[in-house]
Formats: C-alpha cells, structure tokens, sequence
C-alpha cells in the first residue's frame, strides 16, 4: 500500500514539475528552482517563537507575519508557508520568481532585530537527450550530445563508467557538447547533461567506425560512373571517326571523280 501510494505521489511529482529544495538560513543563499515546478525554501527555524517578520521580493511583500499569526501572503494560491518547521513552498514557478528575497525579522519594538538575503534562479530543467555519431575518416568517430531543453547545460562523459581520457579524445573534453574518439575506442558512451534542477543522460554503444559499408557504396559509385563515363566517350569517339569518316570518303569520292574526270579530260585532248 505504501509503495503504491509512493508510486502515485512519484508520478504526481513527476506530472507536477521537479522539485528542489534549499536551505536559505544563511545569508546570502544561492538556491534554483524549476520552471514550472516547486521550490520548497527554509526561511527559518521555527516561527512561532518570532514576534513579526517580513519577507520581500525585489522589494515587494510576499509574506507578513506579525504576533504569531500570517497576515498576509501575496502568492496565497500558489504556496504554503510551514510556521513549525520556518519552510515556504511555492508551486508552479515562473521566471519572474527569480530575483531576490530578504526576511525582516522585526522586535516587538518594531527594530530590525535579523535580516538576510538569498538570491533565487528559475531555470528550465533538462527534459531529454540524444546521441548522434557520425564516422569521420579515417575511423575517427564524432559524438554529440543534444539536449532538449534545459538553461545552463553542463555535460559530462563516461566510457563504460569512467571519465573519458586525453589518451581516448582527438578533439573536445569531458566537458564539451561534443566529443571527437581516436580510432579504434569503443564501448558504452554515455553523455549527461544536467543544471541545477536536473540531470538526464543517454548511454550509446559505438564501435570502432566501420567505413567497409561507405567505401564499398562509394567505391562502387565510382565504378559505374567510370563505365558509364567511359561509353560515353568510346561512343562519342566513335560517332566522331564515322563522321571523320563518311566526311573523308565524300571527300575522296569527289577527287576520285575529279581525277578520273581530268584524266578523260587529258586523254581526250592528246587524241
Ligand atoms: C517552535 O517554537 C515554539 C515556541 O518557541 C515551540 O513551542 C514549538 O515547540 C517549536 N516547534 C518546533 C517544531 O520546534
Ligand atoms: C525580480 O528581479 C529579477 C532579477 O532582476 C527578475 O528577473 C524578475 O523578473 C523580477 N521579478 C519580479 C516579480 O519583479
């Protein structure tokens, strides 16, 4: 039962955005949230035991507590705030929720007694990754890794479970979107890209870049290409000569004629 009341909570999460959490009792906090998802801030211990308080953003209200009580929460809709454990929840983030937030905590004579400041970064988190290889000659295999979505992506890679190595990459690092192999590594490559709300990866098995298959297709592109190219000219070369031809014996017939015909010519005067 738990498990199945686990599994739903899971896949509610999930259908509700990711959630982060952050620990905002220090000044000056840097903490993220997930476009579209819930950030859950600790403000403060306990605030029962605080007379009043104020917590802005960019300067504008968001939260008034005064004598034990919340008296006003400008984001009511949208978040809940946990007086016994100092937590504020806000659901459904947008970019305009970044910026920054100071609590005021006052004294009951009204004297700013703590102040503190934490700075909030909505970003969209990761939502998938792919992997493309394409083989360059010779052998040399390209790999990029392109994430959809996602501000701020970091990339990490791994060839079966370890960091990749200067000794395995021709071109980029462990920390480039996209990575060139020497020739002849293989395994499982995997690519992770993550930012500070989420993390996806994508694992592929590559091969030593097999151009058998491409240099046959080419090879024998160029084969046919080759004979074709060589009819056409063993045809071309003949239609030229039969012309040559045809031209040299039309030329022949007529001196033949005309020879034979000065010869008559001739003989007929030596008579
Ligand atoms: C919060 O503080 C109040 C008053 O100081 C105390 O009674 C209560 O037990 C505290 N709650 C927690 C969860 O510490
Ligand atoms: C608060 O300030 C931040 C940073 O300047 C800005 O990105 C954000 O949109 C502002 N939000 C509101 C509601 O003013």
């Amino acid at each position: 039962m738990d498990a199945v009341v686990g599994l739903f909570l899971l896949l509610l999460g999930v259908s509700h955005g990711v959630e982060t959490s952050c620990d905002g009792r220090q000044n000056g906090t840097q903490c993220y949230g997930a476009l579209g998802g819930t950030v859950v801030l600790q403000l403060m211990d306990n605030a029962s035991g605080i007379f009043q308080y104020q917590w802005k953003h960019n300067k504008t209200h968001i939260l008034i507590w005064k004598e034990n009580k919340l008296v006003y929460n400008q984001i009511e809709n949208r978040s809940i705030f946990t007086p016994s454990n100092g937590t504020f929840r806000i659901n459904n983030l947008s970019r305009t929720d970044s910026g920054e937030y100071k609590l005021e905590i006052h004294d009951s004579a009204g004297r700013i007694s703590e102040q503190r400041t934490l700075q909030l970064s909505i970003q969209a988190p990761v939502s998938s990754v792919r992997l493309v290889s394409e083989c360059l000659s010779p052998g040399k295999i390209r790999v990029s890794c392109s994430p959809e979505g996602g501000d701020s992506p970091q990339y990490s890679w791994t060839l079966n479970g370890h960091t990749l190595t200067d000794a395995e990459l021709l071109s980029g690092n462990n920390e480039t979107n996209s990575i060139t192999l020497k020739p002849n590594i293989s395994g499982r490559l995997n690519c992770s890209v993550r930012n500070h709300v989420s993390s996806v990866s994508s694992a592929e098995e590559i091969s030593t870049c097999d151009h058998s298959l491409l240099i046959c297709g080419f090879l024998s592109a160029v084969a046919v290409l080759s004979l074709v190219g060589i009819g056409i000219f063993f045809y071309l070369k003949k239609k030229k000569h039969e012309k040559a031809e045809m031209s040299a014996t039309a030329r022949r017939r007529e001196y033949s004629e005309n020879t034979f015909q000065m010869v008559e010519v001739r003989s007929s005067s030596d008579h």
